[in-house]
C-alpha cells in the first residue's frame, strides 16, 4: 500500500515548508501543484502560460488543467512508494477526482494533516516570504531569513517575492480558500482521516507534530 498524504490548510500555512521536510523524512517525494505550475511558468509551456493568468490575480486554476497535471506526475515511477500533496486537492471536484486515480492504482490516502493558522498571521508570513528561484525552497525575512541576504541556502540561487504575494491579490486567495478549499476540511473529516494541526507554533514545533503523526500511522 501507497502512503499518501495530502496537506490541507489556507495560503501561508506552512504546507510547502512542512511537507519539504516530511517528504525529505520518510523518503517520498512532495508534490506541489503550485510548484509545478510556477516551474511550467518559467519553462514558458502553454500550461504555465494558462495558469499564470488565474495564478497572478489569486484565483484557482480550473479543475481540468490541474487534475490532469497532478494526475501525470503521479504516474511518474518515484511516487510508487506514495507522496505528500501540497496544495492539491482543493476543491470538491479536485478531491473526487483524486479518490477515483488512487482508486484506479489500489491506493488510500492514509491522513489528511489540516495545518490551522489565524489569518492575520497568514498575511504576516506571505508579506515576507521569499521562495527561491530554482527549486522553490521557502524562506521569510523574520521567521527564517537565509544565510546570505536574497540568496538561498541549498542551492545559491536568487530569493523572490512571488507576484501573488502582495497584499491585495493575499487577502483574495484567503477567500477563495474559504470558499472553495474550506469544504474538503468537513469532507476528509467525515471520512475520519482529518488531523488538525496547530500550525502557530514555531517552525519546528510544527514539523514535530506532523512527524509524530506520520510515524503513529506506520
Ligand atoms: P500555492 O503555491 O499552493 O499557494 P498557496 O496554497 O496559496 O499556499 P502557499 O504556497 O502560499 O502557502 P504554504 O502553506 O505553502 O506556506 P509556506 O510553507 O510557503 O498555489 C499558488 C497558486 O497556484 C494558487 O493561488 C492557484 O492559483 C494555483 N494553484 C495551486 N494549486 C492549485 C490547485 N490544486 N487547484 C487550482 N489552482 C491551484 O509558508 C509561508 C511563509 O510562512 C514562508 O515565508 C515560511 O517561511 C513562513 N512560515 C511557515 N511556517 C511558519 C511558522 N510555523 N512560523 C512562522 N513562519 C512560518
Ligand atoms: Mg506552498
Amino acid at each position: 500500500m501507497r502512503d499518501f498524504y495530502v496537506f490541507l490548510g489556507p495560503p501561508g500555512a506552512g504546507k510547502g515548508t512542512q511537507a519539504k521536510v516530511v517528504a525529505r523524512n520518510k523518503g517520498i517525494p512532495q508534490i506541489s501543484s503550485g510548484d509545478l505550475f510556477r516551474e511550467n511558468l518559467k519553462d514558458q509551456t502553454e500550461l504555465g502560460i494558462r495558469a499564470n493568468q488565474f495564478i497572478k490575480v489569486g484565483e484557482l486554476v480550473p479543475d481540468d488543467i490541474t487534475i490532469d497535471m497532478v494526475k501525470e506526475r503521479i504516474s511518474r515511477t518515484d511516487c510508487k512508494c506514495g507522496a505528500i500533496l501540497d496544495g492539491f486537492p482543493r476543491t470538491p471536484a479536485q478531491a473526487k477526482a483524486f479518490d477515483e486515480i488512487l482508486e484506479e492504482t489500489d491506493c488510500k490516502i492514509n491522513q489528511v494533516p489540516y495545518i490551522a493558522v489565524p489569518e492575520a498571521e497568514l498575511i504576516e508570513r506571505l508579506s515576507a516570504r521569499l521562495t527561491c528561484r530554482a527549486k522553490g525552497h521557502i524562506f521569510h525575512e523574520k521567521y527564517n531569513p537565509p544565510k546570505v541576504a536574497g540568496v538561498c541556502d541549498f542551492d545559491g540561487s536568487e530569493l523572490y517575492q512571488r507576484e501573488d504575494d502582495q497584499p491585495e491579490t493575499v487577502k483574495h486567495r484567503i477567500q477563495v480558500y474559504e470558499q472553495r478549499t474550506r469544504p474538503l476540511v468537513e469532507y476528509y473529516h467525515e471520512r475520519g482521516i482529518l488531523v488538525k494541526i496547530n500550525g502557530s507554533q514555531s517552525i519546528e514545533d510544527v514539523t514535530k507534530d506532523l512527524l509524530d503523526l506520520v510515524d503513529e500511522v506506520n
